[in-house]
Protein backbone atom coordinates (compact mmCIF):
# COMPACT_ATOMS: atom_id res chain seq x y z
CA UNK A 1 0.00 0.00 0.00
CA UNK A 2 1.30 3.41 -0.79
CA UNK A 3 1.37 5.87 1.99
CA UNK A 4 -0.91 9.21 1.24
CA UNK A 5 1.54 11.62 0.72
CA UNK A 6 -0.34 14.71 1.73
CA UNK A 7 -1.99 14.77 4.87
CA UNK A 8 -4.00 17.05 6.94
CA UNK A 9 -5.14 17.65 10.59
CA UNK A 10 -8.49 19.33 11.41
CA UNK A 11 -10.64 20.73 14.10
CA UNK A 12 -11.77 23.38 16.26
CA UNK A 13 -9.31 26.18 18.90
CA UNK A 14 -7.56 23.39 21.54
CA UNK A 15 -8.55 20.01 19.92
CA UNK A 16 -5.01 18.83 20.48
CA UNK A 17 -4.55 18.34 16.52
CA UNK A 18 -1.20 20.28 16.66
CA UNK A 19 0.31 17.81 19.15
CA UNK A 20 -1.52 14.50 16.88
CA UNK A 21 -0.25 16.31 13.21
CA UNK A 22 3.51 16.62 15.51
CA UNK A 23 3.21 13.21 16.44
CA UNK A 24 1.72 11.41 13.57
CA UNK A 25 5.28 13.45 11.56
CA UNK A 26 7.33 11.82 14.62
CA UNK A 27 5.31 8.41 13.74
CA UNK A 28 6.23 8.52 9.98
CA UNK A 29 9.57 9.39 10.46
CA UNK A 30 10.38 6.54 12.66
CA UNK A 31 9.31 4.08 10.28
CA UNK A 32 11.72 5.87 7.76
CA UNK A 33 9.39 8.42 5.46
CA UNK A 34 10.87 11.83 4.99
CA UNK A 35 7.98 13.96 6.30
CA UNK A 36 7.90 17.64 6.45
CA UNK A 37 5.66 19.10 9.24
CA UNK A 38 3.95 22.07 8.81
CA UNK A 39 1.08 24.89 9.27
CA UNK A 40 -1.58 27.05 8.37
CA UNK A 41 -2.01 29.63 8.56
CA UNK A 42 1.64 30.15 7.71
CA UNK A 43 4.68 27.16 6.58
CA UNK A 44 6.21 29.33 4.40
CA UNK A 45 8.31 32.70 5.76
CA UNK A 46 5.46 35.08 3.72
CA UNK A 47 2.44 32.95 4.93
CA UNK A 48 4.23 33.27 8.77
CA UNK A 49 3.91 36.67 8.21
CA UNK A 50 0.04 36.75 7.36
CA UNK A 51 -0.56 34.38 9.93
CA UNK A 52 0.75 37.71 12.24
CA UNK A 53 -2.24 39.88 10.42
CA UNK A 54 -4.73 37.30 10.75
CA UNK A 55 -4.46 35.95 13.97
CA UNK A 56 -3.43 39.08 16.34
CA UNK A 57 -5.53 42.16 17.36
CA UNK A 58 -9.25 42.88 17.70
CA UNK A 59 -11.69 40.36 16.66
CA UNK A 60 -13.32 42.71 13.96
CA UNK A 61 -10.14 43.50 12.84
CA UNK A 62 -10.90 42.26 9.45
CA UNK A 63 -14.61 41.62 7.67
CA UNK A 64 -15.25 37.86 6.99
CA UNK A 65 -14.48 38.52 3.22
CA UNK A 66 -11.02 40.34 3.73
CA UNK A 67 -10.24 37.39 5.99
CA UNK A 68 -10.83 34.37 2.91
CA UNK A 69 -8.35 36.56 0.93
CA UNK A 70 -5.98 36.87 3.56
CA UNK A 71 -5.70 32.72 4.15
CA UNK A 72 -5.96 32.08 0.95
CA UNK A 73 -3.38 34.53 -0.01
CA UNK A 74 -1.09 32.51 2.89
CA UNK A 75 -2.37 29.06 1.66
CA UNK A 76 -1.01 29.83 -1.80
CA UNK A 77 2.40 30.92 -0.72
CA UNK A 78 2.51 27.81 1.18
CA UNK A 79 1.86 25.84 -1.52
CA UNK A 80 4.32 27.41 -3.70
CA UNK A 81 6.68 27.20 -1.56
CA UNK A 82 6.53 24.17 0.64
CA UNK A 83 4.16 22.22 -0.18
CA UNK A 84 4.92 20.89 -3.39
CA UNK A 85 8.39 21.33 -3.32
CA UNK A 86 8.27 18.64 -0.78
CA UNK A 87 5.79 16.49 -2.65
CA UNK A 88 8.00 16.67 -5.90
CA UNK A 89 10.79 15.70 -3.86
CA UNK A 90 9.08 12.35 -2.32
CA UNK A 91 8.61 13.55 1.53
CA UNK A 92 5.23 13.61 3.12
CA UNK A 93 3.52 16.72 4.27
CA UNK A 94 1.37 16.68 7.27
CA UNK A 95 -0.11 20.05 7.79
CA UNK A 96 -1.71 21.39 11.25
CA UNK A 97 -4.76 22.82 9.25
CA UNK A 98 -5.22 23.51 5.18
CA UNK A 99 -8.30 24.21 3.49
CA UNK A 100 -11.01 22.74 5.57
CA UNK A 101 -10.16 25.23 8.04
CA UNK A 102 -11.21 27.94 5.64
CA UNK A 103 -14.59 26.34 4.36
CA UNK A 104 -15.63 26.15 8.21
CA UNK A 105 -13.89 28.82 9.64
CA UNK A 106 -14.92 31.36 7.02
CA UNK A 107 -17.32 29.69 5.17
CA UNK A 108 -19.73 28.45 7.78
CA UNK A 109 -19.65 30.89 11.15
CA UNK A 110 -20.64 34.71 9.53
CA UNK A 111 -23.18 33.81 6.69
CA UNK A 112 -23.02 31.83 3.88
CA UNK A 113 -19.96 32.73 2.35
CA UNK A 114 -19.22 28.95 1.30
CA UNK A 115 -19.79 29.34 -2.24
CA UNK A 116 -17.13 32.39 -1.80
CA UNK A 117 -14.71 29.77 -0.27
CA UNK A 118 -15.09 27.04 -2.74
CA UNK A 119 -14.71 29.61 -5.61
CA UNK A 120 -11.59 31.04 -4.25
CA UNK A 121 -10.15 27.71 -3.63
CA UNK A 122 -11.05 26.39 -7.42
CA UNK A 123 -8.72 29.62 -9.09
CA UNK A 124 -6.14 29.33 -6.16
CA UNK A 125 -5.61 26.33 -4.48
CA UNK A 126 -7.12 23.40 -6.72
CA UNK A 127 -5.32 20.63 -4.03
CA UNK A 128 -7.05 18.47 -1.83
CA UNK A 129 -5.35 16.35 0.97
CA UNK A 130 -4.72 12.74 0.65
CA UNK A 131 -5.88 12.00 3.74
CA UNK A 132 -6.83 14.03 6.27
CA UNK A 133 -7.90 13.49 10.01
CA UNK A 134 -11.11 15.44 12.11
CA UNK A 135 -10.60 15.74 15.42
CA UNK A 136 -13.63 16.04 17.17
CA UNK A 137 -13.89 17.48 20.78
CA UNK A 138 -16.01 19.16 23.08
CA UNK A 139 -15.82 22.85 22.50
CA UNK A 140 -16.00 23.64 26.62
CA UNK A 141 -12.84 21.82 27.19
CA UNK A 142 -11.19 22.52 24.01
CA UNK A 143 -11.86 26.50 24.68
CA UNK A 144 -10.53 26.54 28.05
CA UNK A 145 -7.14 24.59 27.02
CA UNK A 146 -6.90 27.02 24.02
CA UNK A 147 -7.42 29.90 26.22
CA UNK A 148 -5.29 28.38 28.38
CA UNK A 149 -2.40 28.53 25.78
CA UNK A 150 -2.05 32.63 25.74
CA UNK A 151 -0.53 31.93 23.00
CA UNK A 152 -1.26 35.90 22.14
CA UNK A 153 -2.74 34.46 18.70
CA UNK A 154 -6.46 34.35 20.02
CA UNK A 155 -8.40 36.03 18.06
CA UNK A 156 -10.88 33.29 16.97
CA UNK A 157 -10.91 31.81 20.77
CA UNK A 158 -12.16 35.07 21.94
CA UNK A 159 -15.13 34.80 19.59
CA UNK A 160 -16.47 32.54 22.15
CA UNK A 161 -18.22 29.39 23.13
CA UNK A 162 -21.60 29.69 20.77
CA UNK A 163 -18.76 30.04 17.83
CA UNK A 164 -16.62 26.74 18.85
CA UNK A 165 -19.82 25.18 18.80
CA UNK A 166 -20.76 26.43 15.22
CA UNK A 167 -17.17 25.27 14.16
CA UNK A 168 -17.90 21.55 15.01
CA UNK A 169 -20.57 21.01 13.82
CA UNK A 170 -19.01 22.55 10.57
CA UNK A 171 -16.08 19.84 10.74
CA UNK A 172 -18.41 17.16 11.60
CA UNK A 173 -20.71 17.80 8.68
CA UNK A 174 -17.62 18.14 6.23
CA UNK A 175 -16.20 14.74 7.41
CA UNK A 176 -19.47 13.21 6.68
CA UNK A 177 -19.74 14.96 3.45
CA UNK A 178 -15.92 13.71 2.44
CA UNK A 179 -15.78 10.29 3.25
CA UNK A 180 -13.20 9.08 0.91
CA UNK A 181 -10.43 11.14 2.56
CA UNK A 182 -11.82 12.19 5.75
CA UNK A 183 -11.59 10.45 9.47
CA UNK A 184 -13.49 11.29 12.05
CA UNK A 185 -11.36 10.85 15.31
CA UNK A 186 -12.71 11.07 18.98
CA UNK A 187 -10.89 13.74 21.20
CA UNK A 188 -12.53 13.29 24.20
CA UNK A 189 -9.73 10.88 25.24
CA UNK A 190 -6.08 10.58 26.46
CA UNK A 191 -3.63 11.92 23.63
CA UNK A 192 -1.81 8.63 23.71
CA UNK A 193 -4.67 6.97 22.79
CA UNK A 194 -5.82 9.38 20.39
CA UNK A 195 -1.89 8.73 19.05
CA UNK A 196 -2.13 5.30 18.16
CA UNK A 197 -5.45 5.59 16.50
CA UNK A 198 -4.14 8.02 13.60
CA UNK A 199 -0.71 6.24 13.85
CA UNK A 200 -2.55 2.88 12.66
CA UNK A 201 -3.73 4.42 9.35
CA UNK A 202 0.15 4.85 8.74
P1 LIG B 1 -4.12 27.28 15.05
O1 LIG B 1 -4.60 27.73 16.40
O2 LIG B 1 -4.49 25.89 14.70
O3 LIG B 1 -2.66 27.61 14.82
O4 LIG B 1 -4.96 28.14 13.97
C1 LIG B 1 -4.98 29.51 14.05
C2 LIG B 1 -6.38 30.05 13.95
O5 LIG B 1 -6.68 30.39 12.59
C3 LIG B 1 -7.47 29.13 14.42
O6 LIG B 1 -8.30 29.87 15.33
C4 LIG B 1 -8.22 28.80 13.17
C5 LIG B 1 -7.97 29.96 12.26
N1 LIG B 1 -8.02 29.65 10.84
C6 LIG B 1 -9.08 30.13 10.06
O7 LIG B 1 -9.96 30.81 10.58
N2 LIG B 1 -9.10 29.85 8.72
C7 LIG B 1 -8.12 29.12 8.11
O8 LIG B 1 -8.18 28.89 6.91
C8 LIG B 1 -7.02 28.63 8.92
C9 LIG B 1 -5.93 27.83 8.28
C10 LIG B 1 -7.02 28.91 10.27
Amino acid sequence: MTLPRFITFEGIDGSGKSTQARRFAQHLQAQGTGVVLTREPGGSPGAEDIRKLLLTGDPDRWSAETEILLFTAARRDHLEKTINPALAAGKTVVSDRFADSTRVYQGATRGDLRPMVDQLHALMIAREPDLTFVIDMDPVLALERGLARKSGEDRFEDFGLPFQETLRHGFLALAHANPNRCVLIDGNRTADQIASEIAAHA
